[in-house]
């Protein structure tokens, strides 16, 4: 196959931009070769084109070219009960999201909500989603099978829990692992699928439906695991209740052996020292959701002390707790509330935001020799930005004066309607209608 030359200005953050002043790399006029999905060169476009006159040539001129972006905490059934605002999380559970899950027992409407999620995701510029499932096994196999036809990369897993929810929602102990087996079996590794074990949280999982996630995870070792964890007060409280021989919210977790370093726990807003000591040394990640956690009020999420501890922080939409797909809001709301938190917060740059919803994600995954930026040797995963002539965001950007200053004004003010292309191993998985990028011979 001819290798196709990219041609567009990129940012990226190769490196942790926690750890790294200098993470931010900025080609303008820059060229990315890709040969069969994976980037095999990259730097300035003319020295690029000398090189490789046999090159075809895709100019993504005007915006910027992006990695794509990484949501490592999105919920597929509840795209349709997005926005429902004003209740804390349990009576959110309880009169919003819990109905619609059960819905989902319906293969057909589980196909079709799986569609609504896919496209949510491909039209906001996400190309890899660590993905809660549903709890029954039926949906997830439409959604696998909807996931493979939309060329997006999805870490996802079947939702267990056997108490506190609703009867049709319950599995048990031996349910949660042949069906867990059967679907690892089916999916797991299969094209750009992945599978995580996901109880949905220590309040509707007993010792029982935890230790057979474990039995999963320990006869399948290379499979990622999910859940939440510390986004509530209430739901702490409960938990407490629930495992009154338990150290905290985390132990139920580690006393049936689930933490490691494929390991994702979702909000952790009121997390504890020890807690933050013990995630450090599991080495398992974060995934701060601060839309969902401003619509629930949750909390503030202690970034600085995630990060004094240690712990690796990625960004989450929490759809449909969360407002929306858009990674960009996302970064935005992450700003807001580390500015809202004064010498508590963390300030936020630009540089920041691009590394969690990109790189951030892919090592919360532990994908990150493959995904997360446009290094040599990664994957062609990109997110071309380029917003329609015109429009407020265009203005800003042709008067930007520092690739840190489009950054920003991306993050502030870039929504959906800017996405102009997606792709995904080298393969277009979403193009802007009347936006397909021009090919030179
Ligand atoms: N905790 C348990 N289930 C959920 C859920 O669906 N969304 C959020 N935000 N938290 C949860
Ligand atoms: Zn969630």
């Amino acid at each position: 196959m001819t290798p196709i030359l990219y041609r567009a200005t990129f940012m990226h953050t190769p490196r942790n931009a926690f750890q790294d002043a200098d993470a931010l790399r900025v080609q303008e006029d820059g060229g990315l070769l890709v040969d069969g999905g994976t980037i095999v060169e990259s730097g300035n476009f003319s020295s690029l084109r000398a090189m490789h006159p046999a090159a075809r040539v895709t100019e993504l001129r005007g915006g910027v070219l992006l990695p794509g972006f990484i949501d490592t905490h999105v919920h597929f059934p509840q795209v349709r009960i997005i926005g429902g605002l004003g209740r804390p999380l349990l009576d959110w559970l309880e009169h919003v999201t819990l109905p619609e899950e059960a819905r989902l027992q319906d293969n057909v409407y589980a196909r079709a909500v799986a569609r609504d999620f896919l496209h949510g995701l491909r039209c906001n510029g996400t190309t890899t989603a660590l993905v809660f499932g549903s709890h029954f096994k039926g949906a997830m196999e439409v959604f696998f099978e909807e996931a493979a036809g939309s060329g997006l990369r999805t870490v996802a897993g079947q939702v267990v829990s056997d108490r506190m929810l609703r009867p049709e929602l319950h599995t048990t102990p031996e349910r949660a692992y042949t069906e867990g087996r059967a679907l690892i079996e089916r999916w797991h590794g299969v094209g750009r699928a992945r599978y995580a074990v996901t109880p949905r949280f220590s309040l509707s999982a007993s010792e029982g439906v935890l230790d057979a996630c474990a039995a999963l995870m320990n006869d399948f070792p290379d499979v990622h695991f999910t859940s939440h964890i510390n986004e509530n007060v209430a739901e702490v409280q409960t938990v407490q209740g629930l495992f009154p021989g338990s150290l905290d919210y985390l132990d139920t977790y580690e006393r049936a052996g689930l933490m490691g370093r494929r390991g994702v726990l979702a909000h952790s807003v009121h997390t504890t020292d020890r807690e933050l000591g013990q995630m450090a040394a599991h080495r398992c990640s974060a995934a701060h959701c601060p839309c969902s956690n401003s619509a629930l009020g949750s909390g503030l999420f202690p970034l600085k002390r995630h990060l004094n501890a240690g712990v690796h922080v990625a960004l989450g939409t929490d759809v449909g707790g969360g407002t929306g797909f858009s990674m960009l809001k996302e970064g935005l709301q992450a700003y807001f509330m580390q500015q809202l938190q004064a010498d508590a917060g963390v300030p936020l740059s630009p540089t920041h935001l691009l590394y969690l919803a990109t790189r951030a994600g892919a090592e919360a995954l532990d994908l990150h020799d493959q995904l997360g930026d446009f290094s040599v040797g990664k994957a062609f995963d990109a997110v071309w930005l380029c917003p329609p002539e015109g429009s407020t965001l265009d203005a800003i950007l042709n008067h930007a004066s520092s690739p840190s200053e489009t950054l920003a004004a991306l993050f502030a003010n870039g929504t959906q309607a800017d996405v102009a292309q997606v792709w995904v191993g080298g393969d277009e998985v979403y193009a802007r209608s009347g936006n397909t990028a021009s090919h030179q011979p």
